[in-house]
């Protein structure tokens, strides 16, 4: 039996690197060949920060035209806009009521926000309730996440547990799953990659921004035709994401000096290129058509829309909501 298997995006204006495609991405590209899968984009959550409504908008529209680009199907996954379902509110009101703050006041986001001493919203400090309703609405399996929204999943098991012991038994209970493996994918200076350190290599740049990203990777100066460490080189490294033939050769060219480091930038210029070939041209063809995207959004809110409103059906007539005289 498949499962469903449900994640949540925050739509961002910074475009998605090699460490969001292999970390993340290409999983749930991977995911939609065998489960029921389940992608939105998470833009009640983005509210809690953006205020630009024009921004957010495009925003939203962007990322789910990288994820198509990418290889989401939506004849294999449904996609939509959080937002296109108001019924994820309703759900985060009932479970409110069951939720304490003391629950909330642990969330990691909401310390955090205190500590550095930013004004906290209502949204933000509810920011677990909302992503609980996320999940329970769709009746998730199982939820990817990376190692920051664990706290997220599990507290949405609390808040489940807590309307199913005061209701009885209504919601069904996720689990979370972490990004496969270790993966960490380094940026240009070596650090994991991350749009908080600017060293990323984007999936959509125009190849001469990639050119010059790859060949800034920082190395250090050994010079040409000394044997260099493969294990401790960024552009090796990179190089091992994309499983060949050559990589052996290439380790083995490392290891006698017979490869600089330019050399080694070059050949993986060609590779990256080369292996983003698809996603870049359908990319370029989604930003030519919209409409098409925004269609595929509005018809995955349908398909959401159906799920999330039996979830709420049943969760009405559990806590008192039924007709009043029915
Ligand atoms: P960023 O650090 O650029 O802000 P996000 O936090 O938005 O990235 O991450 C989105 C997803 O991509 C997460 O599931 C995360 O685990 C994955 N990811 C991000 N950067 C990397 C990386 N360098 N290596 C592996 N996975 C990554
Ligand atoms: N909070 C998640 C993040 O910042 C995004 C998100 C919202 C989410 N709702 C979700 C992820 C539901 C998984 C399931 O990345």
């Amino acid at each position: 039996m498949p499962k469903r298997v449900l994640s949540g995006v925050k739509p961002s204006a910074e475009m998605m690197h090699l460490g969001n495609w292999f970390g993340a991405v290409r999983q749930f590209v991977e995911l939609q060949a065998t489960e029921d899968n389940y992608i939105f984009i998470a833009d009640y959550h983005a509210m809690t920060t953006v205020h630009d409504a024009k921004q957010l908008r495009a925003n939203s529209l962007e990322i789910a035209t990288q994820y198509m680009a990418c290889g989401l199907d939506p004849a294999h996954t449904v996609l939509w806009r959080q937002s296109d379902v108001p019924e994820v509110c309703e759900l985060t009101w009932l479970l409110s009521c069951v939720t304490g703050m003391g629950l909330l006041e642990r969330a990691h986001g909401y310390k955090s926000a205190r500590q550095e001493g930013r004004d906290v919203s209502m949204g933000l400090f509810c920011y677990p309730v909302l992503m609980a309703a996320d999940i329970l609405a769709y009746e998730a399996d199982i939820v990817p996440v990376g190692e920051d929204q664990v706290q997220h999943v599990e507290m949405t098991r609390d808040m489940a547990e807590r309307f199913n012991n005061t209701y009885g038994d209504t919601l069904k209970l996720p689990a979370y799953r972490l990004a496969k493996g270790a993966l960490r994918v380094p940026g240009v200076d070596g650090q994991k990659m991350s749009k908080s350190y600017g060293n990323t290599i984007g999936l959509f740049e125009p190849e001469g921004a990639m050119k010059k990203k790859i060949m800034g990777i920082v190395t250090d100066s050994t010079p040409m035709g000394t044997p260099l460490d493969p294990d401790k080189c960024t552009v090796f490294a990179l190089h091992t994401l994309f499983p060949g033939d050559d990589l052996e050769e290439l380790r083995a060219a490392y290891l006698s000096g017979t490869i600089g480091y330019g050399g080694a930038k070059k050949a993986l210029l060609t590779k990256v290129l080369d292996a983003l070939a698809p996603i870049r041209a359908r990319y370029d063809e989604l930003k030519r058509d919209p409409s098409y995207v925004a269609d595929v959004l509005r018809e995955g809110a349908v398909k959401a829309r159906l799920v999330a409103r039996r979830t709420m059906d049943a969760c009405r007539l559990a806590a008192g909501f039924a007709d009043p005289v029915g």
